[in-house]
């Protein structure tokens, strides 16, 4: 099994961190391939919480190379100060590699995505990490690249001729301060210098690595449900966090993928705005949201909290084809008496089990659940699936069955012991 992908199967947040520090125990390389300081990923090793934003999460064991791959957009301010923290934990950075084709997110851009969610009309609730700008300039072939920053008049060049064209819009649509072209290149010049021993061709390295049979594990971000073409647009982030998403950010080609791994919660969480059948608004909303800790890694929003939506995740199973699960957060449902998972939508009178992709439709399905007992014991000291309560079982048999993937790892607890391998 060379290459390996982890894809988030909800909305984001479903323990990949984790669940990558763990396979990465097999891994040569852990690879980011999309998205970028949006993600927000946390791995606790040995009573230790690390955070990472654009930096793998496979980056502690000391054998991985750890790779930031041409389908990251990566902002470099966010860079430096999340290599500081981690730095400051002890993690040594100096195995990471950055590819030549990353796209850069810029003040500009960081800057029109918090003017655009100031707008009320409109408004996806982003990260406001400039995400969207900078996945349109590289669409709209106007993008700067870590292969631009490398040679300072080529920066300087691409720099001034983009902001010709944003300054007038930042100016005029939305009568904010105009960015300084001239600062900005200063400011990137030393970024350049701090990321120039990292830089280097990562599809070449990859493919190489993949023609050696050498361990690959693909790093997702975000989650299919937020995915530009297959997530509920627009509420949807500006890159694709599939595993089709893999191969165009790294360069691999998909006939090498062999494991697809799906991660989702035991229930199911959603951050922003957008439609979400199964959300709880109640009390029982607060109690999960509470004991999972939900609040986000990046932006320390409150998420918002529902039941686990079967219906989406069977969607997921099919959109990225996967061949395992890893169920997470399964630990916080203790205590519950009963539980409920949808297992299809009723739309204009009629049932269905396919996922509604379309948002405004999406918003008009009403969930039909199954109801299932619940376990009172807590769980976060099993480490094998007979351990667990007889009804924690079925519940994830019933999941099994649903999606028609085998469940193949189970996450109990935050730090990287508190999972249970299944045969
Ligand atoms: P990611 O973005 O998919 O990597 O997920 P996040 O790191 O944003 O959110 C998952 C959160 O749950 C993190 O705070 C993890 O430390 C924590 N976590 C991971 N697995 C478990 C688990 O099995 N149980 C509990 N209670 N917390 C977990
Ligand atoms: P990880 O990798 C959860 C959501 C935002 C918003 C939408 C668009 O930690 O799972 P963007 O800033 O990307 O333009 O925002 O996507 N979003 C996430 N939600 N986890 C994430 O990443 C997310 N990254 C973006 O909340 O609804
Ligand atoms: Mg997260």
């Amino acid at each position: 099994m060379s290459v390996s992908v982890v894809v988030g199967a909800q909305w984001g947040d479903e323990a990949k961190g984790k669940i990558v520090d763990l396979l990465a125990q097999n891994a040569r390389y852990v690879v980011r391939y999309a998205g970028g300081s949006n993600a927000g990923h946390t791995v606790c090793v040995n009573g230790a919480s690390y955070k990472f934003h654009l930096i793998p999460s496979g980056v502690l064991h000391p054998h991985v190379t750890a790779v930031i791959a041409d389908g990251v957009v990566m902002d470099l301010r966010a860079f430096a100060a999340e290599s500081d923290a981690l730095q400051a934990q002890g993690v040594d950075l100096s195995r990471l590699r950055i590819g030549l084709g990353v796209h850069l997110t810029l003040p500009y851009h960081r800057l029109l995505d918090e003017l655009e969610e100031a707008q009320l009309e409109g408004r996806l609730g982003t990260t406001k990490r400039g995400i969207g700008p900078t996945y349109a300039d590289k669409a709209w072939r106007v993008g700067v690249r870590v292969a631009d920053l490398m040679d300072r008049d080529r920066f300087a060049q691409r720099v001034h001729r983009v902001l010709q064209r944003r300054n007038p819009t930042i100016q005029r649509v939305y009568n904010a301060a105009p960015i300084d072209a001239d600062a900005l290149i200063t400011e990137f010049a030393s970024y350049a210098e701090r990321i120039r021993p990292h830089v280097c061709d990562v599809p070449h390295l990859l493919m190489n690595a993949a023609e050696r049979s050498e361990s690959i594990l693909l790093e997702g971000a975000q989650g299919t449900l937020l995915d530009l073409d297959y997530g509920t647009y627009p509420y949807v982030t500006s890159s694709h966090p599939v595993a089709a998403g893999a191969c165009l950010g790294t360069g691999i080609a998909p006939n090498r993928l062999r494991a697809i791994w799906g991660v989702a919660k035991a229930y199911t969480t959603r951050v922003g705005e957008g439609p979400f059948p199964t959300e709880l608004t109640d009390e029982r909303g607060d109690w999960i949201r509470n004991r999972g800790r939900e609040y986000g890694t990046t932006t320390g929003r409150a998420r918002r909290v529902g039941w686990l939506d079967l219906v989406a995740l069977r969607y997921a199973a099919r959109v990225n084809g996967f061949t395992a699960l890893a169920v997470t957060l399964l630990d916080v449902l203790s205590g519950l008496d009963t539980l409920k998972v949808c297992v299809a939508y009723r739309l204009n009178g009629a049932v269905t089990r396919e996922f509604v992709a379309d948002a405004p439709t999406l918003s008009r399905c009403e969930p039909v659940y199954e109801t299932l007992p619940g376990w009172s014991e807590p769980i976060g000291a099993c480490r094998a699936l007979h351990e667990l309560p007889a009804n924690a079982r079925a519940y994830l048999q019933y999941i099994q069955n649903y999606v028609g993937v085998p469940i193949r790892l189970v996450s109990v607890g935050a730090a990287r012991e508190q999972t249970i391998q299944c045969e």
